[in-house]
């Protein structure tokens, strides 16, 4: 019973932090993002199947809106990555955003 109880606990508390991170994006690793992104999205937004999309293309507070809600990202469905991958790929985003101090075109 006690062990039952101690593993119930303990699944609650994996996916509180598991939901919590998923609220906490940024800090990720941007250098590790630009990688992922390139692997991962420029597949497709190269213009070619999908829109080009680069760090610059829009600003920081703009990509920051567009990951709050990642079910309104229209090819969200098809991402294979982990939380932690997409979490990286924003901080690439947003940390070259068209206002921050470094933009990024990436071609
Ligand atoms: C299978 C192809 C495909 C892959 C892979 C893909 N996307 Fe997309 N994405 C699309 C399409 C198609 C659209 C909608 C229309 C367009 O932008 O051409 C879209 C739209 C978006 C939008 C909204 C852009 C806007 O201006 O409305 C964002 C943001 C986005 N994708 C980010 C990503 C990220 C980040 C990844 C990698 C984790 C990714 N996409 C991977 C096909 C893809």
């Amino acid at each position: 019973m006690q062990r039952k109880l101690m593993l119930l606990a303990a699944s609650a508390l994996v996916m509180f932090m598991t939901v919590s991170m998923a609220f906490a994006l940024g800090d990720g690793n941007g250098r590790k993002g630009k990688f992922l992104y390139r692997k991962n999205c420029r597949t497709c937004h190269n213009g070619a199947t999908a829109k080009d999309l680069s760090p610059a293309d829009m600003t920081q507070a703009e990509w920051k809106a567009t990951f709050a809600d990642m079910s309104k990202i229209k090819c969200s469905g098809d991402w294979t990555v982990s939380e932690e991958d997409v979490n990286d790929i924003f901080t690439y985003l947003h940390d070259y955003a068209k206002d921050s101090p470094s933009p990024a075109k990436c071609s």
